[in-house]
């Protein structure tokens, strides 16, 4: 027989690791609320529109990563890549009359990109992320930015670097991109074969490429600063403005563009550096042409998202909560009564579980030291009996007297 194993760049989430997830998930929405977000879930799969229309036909997640099938209405859809185009679809589709600004999380949603894996690269990843829509004001970023921080704080991980940059509006926009055409063309023969083809359709993109060739390029490359209009610039002053008065320190990267078409103005990315390994943890920024795009109303809006995996990374494994009483079957006692007995004690907030296998007293109380649950309870014909597996101290009583000490130790 063949032995499958998980599609690659696709993980199993292992009862050992789920502890940490579960804890993360339990401090990202208690952040997320305390802001005042309120939690959205979109389907998995999205039309291949919403995507190509907002994230760009020629960025790398759409010519390379997207995976897309036709469904049996013969319709193109996708897994989605990346959340923002979803959460503006449903904003569009759902709830343009709630009051503005909107503000929107979402927790740890699955996301796909057939990319080539490696560490922290994944084809299967989750992010968590917010969105604000309804507001151009520059504290609408710098709030983002802010609480990108604060959840990763909730996760005890300080050391971090935001960078940041800005990358105009359609006013500004294209003359520095046309800047960047003049300062590239005739240098073809020193790009990576990605950037030649980007040169034409996305030449920002030529800015942040990792290859070393073309990294060394962008260093003499114009940078937006020089081409900001007025309102991009004091959007974008105000906005370092409002970051310092809160203490947050960031370091400005001219170079900083992302893989995604939607932005203008503001982009951000805040990233861990550890023994050289820069890993970005998360990544937003402003995108007020996208409700449009997707056939909304002009919606100015910015958000973030953090990948799961990679910050999860930086911590150790918590500990997992066992189950805390094994519930046994003794000479004479029956499933119906460990299941009867499990059920009143979970009632009490006992973690529990019951015999389900048919052994011999012997075999679960040697499954009972392997789970190394801190009791058991052994059922008897009559009665039962409370076992602390560390002291091997007994107890004998009712079941409802062991019922009531199990309670007393271990219930809430
Ligand atoms: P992104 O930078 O593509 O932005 O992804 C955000 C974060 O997701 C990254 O910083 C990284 O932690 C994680 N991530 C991305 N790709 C992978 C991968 N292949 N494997 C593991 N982790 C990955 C966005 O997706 C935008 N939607 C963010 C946003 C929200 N912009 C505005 N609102």
């Amino acid at each position: 027989m063949a032995r499958y194993s998980a599609p690659r760049g696709m993980h199993d989430l292992l009862p050992s690791q789920a502890a940490l997830w579960r804890r993360s998930e339990e401090a990202f929405r208690r952040v997320f609320l305390s802001f005042g977000y309120r939690e959205i879930r979109t389907p998995v799969v999205e039309h291949a529109e919403v995507f190509s229309k907002s994230v760009g036909e020629a960025t790398d997640i759409l010519e390379k990563e997207v995976y897309s099938f036709r469904d049996r209405g013969g319709r193109l859809l996708v897994l989605r890549p990346e959340g923002t185009a979803s959460v503006v679809r449903a904003f569009i589709e759902h709830l343009q009359s709630e009051p503005y600004p909107l503000r929107l999380f979402y927790l740890n949603l699955p996301m796909f990109r057939h990319d080539r894996p490696e560490a922290g690269r994944y084809r299967q990843f989750h992010q968590s992320g917010a969105e604000i829509l309804g507001s151009d004001h520059p504290a609408a970023d710098a709030e983002t930015v802010i609480l990108s921080l604060s959840l990763l704080q909730a996760l005890g991980i300080g050391e971090t670097e935001v960078l940041l940059n800005t990358l105009g509006c359609p006013e500004c926009r294209p003359g520095f991109v046309q800047r960047l055409r003049e300062f590239y063309a005739g240098k073809e023969e020193l790009l990576c074969p990605d950037c030649r083809r980007r040169r034409e359709q996305n030449p920002l993109r030529l800015l942040d490429c990792k290859e070393e060739s073309c990294r060394e390029l962008s260093r003499g490359a114009p940078s937006t600063s020089a081409f900001l209009c007025s309102g991009c610039r004091e959007h974008y002053g105000r906005l370092r403005a409002l970051l310092r008065s809160e203490g947050v320190a960031f370091r400005e990267e001219p170079r900083l563009v992302r893989g995604l078409d939607y932005y203008t103005r503001t982009v951000f990315e805040v990233v861990h550096r550890e023994r050289g390994v820069t890993l970005s943890l998360a990544g937003g920024g402003r995108y007020d042409g996208l409700a449009e795009i997707l056939g909304g109303p002009p919606t100015p809006a910015c958000g973030f998202a953090l990948g799961t995996e990679r910050v999860l990374s930086l911590l150790p494994p918590e500990k997992e909560e066992p189950p805390q009483v094994f519930v046994a079957l003794g000479e004479g006692a029956t499933e119906e009564r460990a299941f009867a007995f499990a059920r009143k004690i979970r009632a009490r907030g006992v973690r529990a579980m019951a015999e389900v296998s048919g052994r011999s007293l012997r075999a679960q109380m040697r499954s009972a030291h392997r789970a190394q649950v801190p009791a058991t309870v052994i059922l008897r014909e009559e009665g039962a009996v409370f076992r602390d597996m560390e002291s091997g101290q007994q107890e004998e009583g009712t079941e409802e007297e062991i019922a009531r000490r199990v309670v007393e130790r271990f219930g809430c």
